[in-house]
């Protein structure tokens, strides 16, 4: 948490004009006074950076509940009393890996793959949604609802299942993949598919959330920030806290690194970590409204009061951030910039190389995810990372989230979106670079052995290849 001189953890507005303050249980999602988004602030953390490294450490040998989970372990960043009843599935505690063949695709030395998708419904989304779902059933809420284009949506169902609350999520119809939402089905929720897209969803559900029955978990929600912020603590635990240079993650509706933001950023006010990793966020050309704003920002003089401008119809066959109007991009931009990280976008080609790449590592992503790859190869190409640099990118989703869209670039029937406002890629082929189909056989060995003779193992160009 952001420490401040009280005694109690508290919301506060984040718009430098208004900073109003309200009490942790009040039940708001914005600032009543200015509309600014709201971030949870705390007292500062008594103990020091050794003790807190070494209780963490100590936790990862025990079998309590709290310290099972990767987001309760970092208890002491939380905005939590220590007697409260927590909705966990054992989250996070998410691999580091070491990605041979991704980084030389980028030309790096080496690359390391934090995988979100590891978690208890395959992606990042449950290390804030166990706090968010917590927080819901402290403030006795009934139902807990979102807007989502399938991740949420799957882990807001799950935890709710297990706080024994009524779910609602809302989603755009026919543009979520079937995995998601046959996880939303199974996990209870009330799934309502609406004929809109996903930034019309989010302003119908915060319509909705007006009524205090119903509980808004977006990551609009400053208590899903907090728990998702935990992987900051987590990521630099595994690398012995030497901060990476760089963490490269992809940008959506901007709530997870608006959450690794305060997450490095707290680590390093505790003396937990002695630098910032640059953050970068990578989004889809066809659904880029942080990577326009950012090329504007970086081009004129930076202004005090720089203003997004949503995408009407964003279109990305990465349909997890097929967004057009992000909310939480003041708190992302605040990270990017407090970091000296930068904002870009990749076309759908990268994208679907760059996640073929991945999954040659062994490692496998959903298409979102694999943004980062992608993004890291600009990134070294265009000098902003060093071929020497310790990277770090977040794959934020499991590779099982989208299976069709995986059998179509092996099998070359892969295409990019049909229509839409978004980008030059309309309607065009997706290229199966890597692609790897399936192949018919004889049922007999001399053929199989056939087969797999001409089976080629790719190689990427770089160093160390
Ligand atoms: N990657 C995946 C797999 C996602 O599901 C999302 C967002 C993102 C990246 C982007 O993260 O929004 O924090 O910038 N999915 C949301 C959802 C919008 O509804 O599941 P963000």
């Amino acid at each position: 948490m952001t420490a401040v001189d009280t005694d109690l953890a508290l919301q506060r507005c984040i718009e430098p004009n208004c900073r109003a303050q309200y009490g942790i249980n009040e039940q708001i999602y914005v600032c009543p006074q200015c509309d600014g988004l709201l971030e949870i602030v705390a007292p500062k953390i008594a103990t020091d950076a050794a003790t807190l490294r070494s209780l963490w450490q100590a936790r990862l040998a025990s079998l309590d509940q709290r310290d099972l989970s990767g987001v309760w372990r970092y208890r002491e960043l939380l905005p939590f009393a220590d007697e409260v009843t927590i909705f966990s599935l054992a989250e996070g505690n998410t691999p580091l890996y070491d990605a041979p063949r991704s980084a030389q695709y980028c030309n790096l030395k080496q690359l390391k793959l934090k995988h979100q998708g590891c978690n208890p419904t395959g992606s990042f989304k449950d290390t804030g949604m166990t706090t968010a779902v917590t927080q819901a059933r402290i403030l006795g809420a009934g139902t807990v609802a979102c807007a989502s284009t399938g991740n949420t949506a799957a882990s807001l169902a799950a935890y709710a299942a297990r706080a024994n609350l009524k779910c609602a999520i809302l989603v755009p119809r026919g543009q979520v993949s079937l995995g998601k939402l046959a996880q939303s089905l199974d996990y209870g929720a009330a799934v309502l598919e609406i004929d809109r897209n996903f930034d019309e969803a989010m302003r119908v559900i915060r319509e909705l959330a007006e009524d205090k029955s119903i509980y808004l978990v977006n990551s609009i929600n400053p208590f899903r920030i907090e728990g998702q912020k935990t992987v900051a603590a987590e990521l630099a635990q595994q690398c012995t806290w030497q901060a990476p240079d760089h963490v490269v993650m992809p940008g959506g509706n901007l709530g997870n690194s608006s959450a690794l933001g305060k997450g490095f950023q707290e680590l390093f006010d505790l003396g937990l970590i002695d630098r910032l990793p640059h953050l970068h966020v990578v989004q889809a050309d066809g659904a880029a409204p942080f990577a326009q704003l950012y090329a504007q920002y970086e081009q004129e003089i930076p202004t005090q009061n720089p203003s997004l401008t949503p995408v009407k119809n964003p279109e990305t066959l990465a349909t997890a951030i097929k967004i057009g109007d992000p909310v939480s991009w003041k708190k992302a931009l605040g990270a990017v910039k407090q970091t000296g990280g930068r904002v870009l976008s990749v076309s759908e080609q990268e994208i679907a190389d760059a996640k073929a790449v991945i999954g040659r590592d062994g490692i496998g992503c959903e298409p979102a995810s694999a943004t980062t790859v992608a993004g890291i190869k600009r990134l070294v190409k265009s000098g902003v990372i060093d071929t020497n640099d310790t990277v770090v990118g977040i794959l934020t989703g499991h590779l099982l989230k989208d299976a069709n869209y995986i059998i179509d670039y092996h099998q070359n029937k892969l295409h990019s979106y049909e229509s839409g406002s978004g980008g030059s890629e309309a309607g065009t082929r997706i290229t199966g670079t890597f692609s790897n189909p399936p192949k018919q056989v004889k049922a007999d060995k001399g053929s199989i052995l056939e087969v797999l003779e001409s089976h080629k193992v790719p190689r990427f160009e770089g160093p160390g290849s």
